[in-house]
C-alpha cells in the first residue's frame, strides 16, 4: 500500500480506504463483511470510514465494525484510522439531523458507544446544514477535538466559501481542519470547478467517495443489472433508471480503453483519481473481498498518456 500525507498534516492515509456505507448493515452477511475488513487491513488499508447512519438499519454498520474489531482487530487499534460522521437524519425529532451542537455532540457520543471506541481518529460534519450558523457546527467540531473524542476533524459536502470560513475559524482556535470528503469520480466531476484549488491552497487532504460511482464504473452493469448488485437491491441510492442505454454505451467505451491499458474499468477509474495530486485517498466500497483485492491493483497502475486522457474526456463529455 502506498500512503499519502493528508494535506499539510503529519497524518498519512492509505491511497485506498474502505467505506462501510453499504454492505456492512445487519441486512448483510457478517462473515463476508468480516472477511472484507480483514482482507483490507492485511493489504495495508489502514483507514475505515463510518457514519452514524450507515446500515441499514442506521447504526448497524458501526455495531458490526465493533464486532469485527472485538474479534481480533482491536489489538491493532493504533495501526488503524477510524472515521465517523454526524449530520444526516439519524433519529426522530428536532435534534436527530443537521448541524447543531446538540446533534453533533449526541451523534459522536452515540457513535463512540456503538463502535466501542474511546475516540475517533477523524470526525466529520457529514454535510453543510444551511439552517445552522456554520460557527455553531464548527465550534462543536473544535470542542470534540478538545474533549479528546476525535483526534482530527473534517468536513463533507461543503460549499467552498463555507468551508473556507470553517477552516479559518478552526485555525483561530488551533485546530486544523484535516480533510475534506466529497463525491468525485469520472462521471461526477464537480470538485474540479472550485474545490480542488481551495484544497491545494488550504493544504487540506481530500478523500473522494463513490470513486466507482457506486459500481457504475465497473463491469457490473455492462450486460444488464445483476440480481446481487446495488442497483437491484433498490436501496434508493443507485436507481435502476440511472442505467440508461446511453450510459452503458459510455461505460463500454471506457471499458475498451481500460482493456487497452490491461486493466478493468474499476481499476482504471480508481487510477484516474489516484493520479490527481489533490487526492489523498480514494474511498471505495466493496461487497466482497474479491472486489477489494481486484480494486487494490489500481495502486500499481501506470499513469495516463495525454491521448488516453483526451479519449476519456471526450467520452465523458458526450
Ligand atoms: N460523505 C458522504 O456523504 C458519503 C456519501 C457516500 C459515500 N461515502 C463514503 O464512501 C464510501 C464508498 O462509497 P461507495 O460505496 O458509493 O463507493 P464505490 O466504490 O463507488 O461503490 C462501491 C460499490 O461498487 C461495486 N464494486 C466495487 N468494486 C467492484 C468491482 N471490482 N467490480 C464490480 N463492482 C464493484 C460494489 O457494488 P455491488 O454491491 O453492486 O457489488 C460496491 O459496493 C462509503 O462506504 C462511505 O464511507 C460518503
Amino acid at each position: 500500500m502506498k500512503y499519502n500525507f493528508c494535506g499539510h498534516s503529519g497524518l498519512q492515509l492509505p491511497a485506498i480506504s474502505l467505506g462501510l456505507w453499504h454492505n456492512f448493515g445487519d441486512v448483510d452477511c457478517f462473515a463476508t463483511m468480516e472477511r472484507t475488513v480483514r482482507t483490507a487491513f492485511d493489504r495495508g488499508i489502514t483507514h475505515f470510514d463510518l457514519a452514524d447512519n450507515y446500515g441499514p438499519p442506521p447504526g448497524s454498520a458501526e455495531s458490526n465494525f465493533a464486532r469485527i474489531m472485538a474479534r481480533g482487530l482491536s489489538a491493532h487499534r493504533d495501526e488503524i484510522l477510524v472515521s465517523s460522521k454526524a449530520g444526516h437524519l439519524m433519529w426522530d425529532g428536532p435534534y436527530g439531523d443537521g448541524g447543531s451542537r446538540k446533534h453533533l455532540m449526541a451523534g459522536i457520543n452515540q457513535s463512540l458507544k456503538r463502535t466501542g471506541l474511546e475516540y475517533f481518529d477523524i470526525f466529520y460534519s457529514h454535510r453543510y446544514c444551511p439552517e445552522t450558523p456554520v460557527e455553531e457546527t464548527v465550534q462543536a467540531l473544535i470542542d470534540i477535538v478538545h474533549q479528546g473524542k476525535a483526534l482530527y476533524v473534517g468536513l463533507s459536502k461543503y460549499p467552498v466559501e463555507v468551508a473556507r470560513k470553517a477552516c479559518e475559524m478552526m485555525a483561530s482556535q488551533n485546530v486544523r481542519c484535516l480533510i475534506y470528503q466529497d463525491r468525485y469520480n469520472m462521471l461526477s466531476r464537480n470538485p474540479e470547478a472550485e474545490h480542488l484549488d481551495f484544497l491545494r491552497q488550504q493544504g487540506l487532504g481530500f478523500i473522494t467517495f463513490s470513486p466507482l460511482a457506486q459500481g457504475l464504473l465497473t463491469d457490473r452493469y455492462l450486460n444488464g443489472i445483476p440480481a446481487d448488485s446495488r442497483a437491484a437491491r433498490e436501496s434508493g441510492f443507485l436507481k435502476r433508471e440511472t442505467i440508461t442505454p446511453e450510459l452503458v454505451e459510455k461505460l463500454r467505451r471506457l471499458n475498451a480503453i481500460a482493456a487497452g491499458r490491461g486493466q478493468s474499468l474499476a481499476q482504471m477509474a480508481l487510477a484516474w483519481l489516484l493520479h490527481k495530486p489533490e487526492v489523498t485517498s480514494v474511498l471505495i466500497g466493496a461487497s466482497s473481498p474479491a472486489q477489494l483485492e481486484s480494486n487494490l491493483e489500481a495502486t500499481e497502475s501506470a499513469g495516463f498518456t495525454d491521448e488516453e486522457l483526451g479519449m476519456i474526456d471526450e467520452i465523458l463529455a458526450n
